[in-house]
């Protein structure tokens, strides 16, 4: 079982981008910089149309309307319309917000969808083809930021996307690898017909997206309810039934994406504000991070022994709290402020000790009184005014169900698969979960994403955040980390070598070449159980550092095509 969880997680982790491993040892002091404002994304095209807006007088919601639309075309393997995802803001003046467009689950969804009559689950039936899909949240929420914050007319915002779609774009060598091979004979099998993707484009081929410029025209013409009530959504749901699905109409016309309030809290002199459930990423950064603070970190040799296994403690603690306990908070009762308090962490972290590894089959979810029992991606702005946005979108793994909608130019997600499809049964992630994040129609999929905002003495710091599954907390923690304890600037940050641990399985996974030997043998040598191979990368990050001068530095992960604009 171990074997399998560890080749799922693996093979997860290379959708994330194949990357030259050179690349991640990459070490730049500092990266773009820019006086105003900044657009951070993984395709130097949705950065550009990020920035124009920002450069014409747009905000910073403004500009997450362009880059979002803009990535959906340029990075279709996670950029999306048919997918889902979070963003955390802050205004200039301070104040903060998160916004939950995370899909839900079909109304026709049960418990027990993805097993066979013995109870056991049925191989890629939650992440190939139309039952994985959830009703998607995108494009609600684009309509709802720019309703509560825009201040250009939405047809600006989504004409750029139109015509990037229509012109069409060179695949980049490194985007090369998601237009081939596996992906390519998957979208042939989940589909009835022949897809444009079908043909393995390589690079240096331009790809034009016609129908996705049209439907993109139909949303800019007839607003949100073309999406969810329209032309597109007809077109969605007559597919999606045609090949076995469960979504209706009803389904698209009542979701509806919610805003909720970031999961804040303090760390030595930063405040750092995250996604709250339906995902997990805040909540576990907050456990990690305030089970570590009250070790001398910064003094530990950065990826040394000592800094790797107070990580790796406190994320297999984190971690097994989250199988447990964590679900959509709209349908199961989570106790946050327990698992968040000073008592209980020093308690969960009493158990650690510097002399040998604790064993995740010891280390079970903590004790909470009175309580009853592949591809993703990230971008961050900052505008002229000083508003930050951190957004994270998703269709799940590259190209999510792989269902490309008939007449419609988009791919449809597979976060079905981040549900617990039975209890105990990791997900494609390795990650296991509890009755708490089991199936329920309409209800939410727990989550790993973390955009995150961070403040330093009550002003904006940083805005980052990372796709990478699993790996996308721990991703985050660590370019946190480099800057709060090792002074390291934003470029150097998110370069910086990474390491993950994740409870079960209970090993540490390393990117290649970029750590010590010797430190690896000290750390297996006292139990654990490390794991490298050539082609992992963990996280992909994109980040903005606000300077003392208010200046700003972008971090862009050397690991994809990642690009960081400003001016
Ligand atoms: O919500 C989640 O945690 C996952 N669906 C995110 C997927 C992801 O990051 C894929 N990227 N490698």
């Amino acid at each position: 079982m171990m074997q399998k969880r560890n080749l799922l997680l693996l093979g997860l982790l290379l959708f994330l981008g194949a990357c030259t491993t050179s690349k991640v040892a990459q070490n730049q002091s500092k990266g773009v910089l820019a006086k105003h404002a900044m657009v951070v994304s993984a395709k130097e095209e949705a950065s550009q149309i990020g920035l124009a807006i920002l450069k014409k007088g747009g905000n910073a919601f403004d500009a997450m309307v362009a880059t979002e639309l803009a990535l959906a075309v340029a990075y279709p393997n996670a950029g999306n319309i048919g997918g889902g995802g979070f963003m955390v803001y802050r205004l200039a003046n301070g104040e903060k917000g998160a916004l939950d467009y995370r899909e839900k689950a079909p109304s026709k969804a049960h418990r027990d969808m993805y097993l066979d009559a013995t109870g056991k689950v049925i191989p890629d039936k939650s992440t190939l083809g139309a039952l994985a899909i959830g009703v998607p949240g995108t494009i609600d929420a684009l309509f709802e930021v720019h309703k509560k914050f825009g201040s250009l007319p939405m047809a600006e915002l989504i004409q750029p996307a139109i015509d990037l779609a229509r012109n069409g774009l060179v695949i980049t060598p490194l985007q090369a690898d998601f237009y081939m091979g596996k992906n390519v004979a998957e979208i042939r099998k989940a589909n009835n017909y022949v897809t444009p993707f079908d043909k393995g484009w390589k690079a240096g081929e331009r790809f034009k997206y016609e129908e996705l410029a049209q439907t993109l025209e139909r949303i800019r013409d007839n607003g949100r309810a073309e999406f969810y009530e329209g032309e597109t959504a007809r077109r969605m749901v007559n597919y999606v039934q045609e090949l076995g699905g469960i979504l209706t109409l009803e389904d698209l016309k009542n979701y509806h994406s919610q805003w909720r309030t970031p999961i804040t809290f303090n760390y030595k002199n930063y405040t750092i504000s995250s996604m709250p459930l339906p995902s997990s990423g805040g909540l576990c950064l907050a456990q990690i991070l305030k089970s570590v603070a009250p070790y001398k970190i910064g003094k530990y040799p950065h990826n040394g022994e000592k800094y790797i296994q107070l990580l790796v403690e406190a994320e297999r603690r984190a971690y097994a709290d989250r199988a447990y306990y964590l679900g959509d908070p709209d349908f199961v009762k989570v106790p946050t402020e327990t698992l968040l308090s000073p008592e209980y962490l020093k308690e969960r972290m009493s158990s650690f000790s510097w002399d040998k590894a604790s064993k995740s089959s010891e280390i079970a979810h903590g004790k909470v009184v009175g309580y009853e029992s592949d591809e993703t991606t990230h971008y961050s702005i900052v505008d002229a005014q000083g508003n930050a946005v951190a957004v994270t979108t998703t269709l799940n793994t590259n190209y999510g169900s792989k269902v490309y909608v008939k007449g419609g130019g988009f791919f449809l997600n597979n976060q079905m698969d981040d549900f617990s499809i039975k209890p105990g049964e990791p997900n494609t992630y390795g990650l296991v979960g509890s009755e708490k994040n089991a199936i329920a129609p309409n209800k939410r999929m727990l989550s790993s994403m973390t955009p995150t905002i961070v403040e330093e003495n009550g002003k904006l710091r940083m805005v980052i955040g990372t796709p990478g599954g699993s790996t996308i907390i721990t991703s985050v923690l660590q370019c946190l980390l480099n800057v709060f304890e090792y002074g390291m600037t934003m470029q150097e940050s998110v370069s910086k070598p990474r390491f993950h641990h994740q409870w079960l399985p209970d090993d540490v996974m390393f990117e290649p070449n970029g750590f010590d030997p010797a430190v690896v043998a000290k750390l297996k040598a006292k139990g654990y159980k490390p794991k490298e191979e050539n082609f992992v990368i963990i996280g992909k990050v994109d980040a903005i550092l606000v300077e003392k001068d208010g200046s700003l530095e972008g971090g862009a992960d050397p690991r994809g095509d990642d690009t960081a604009v400003g001016f």
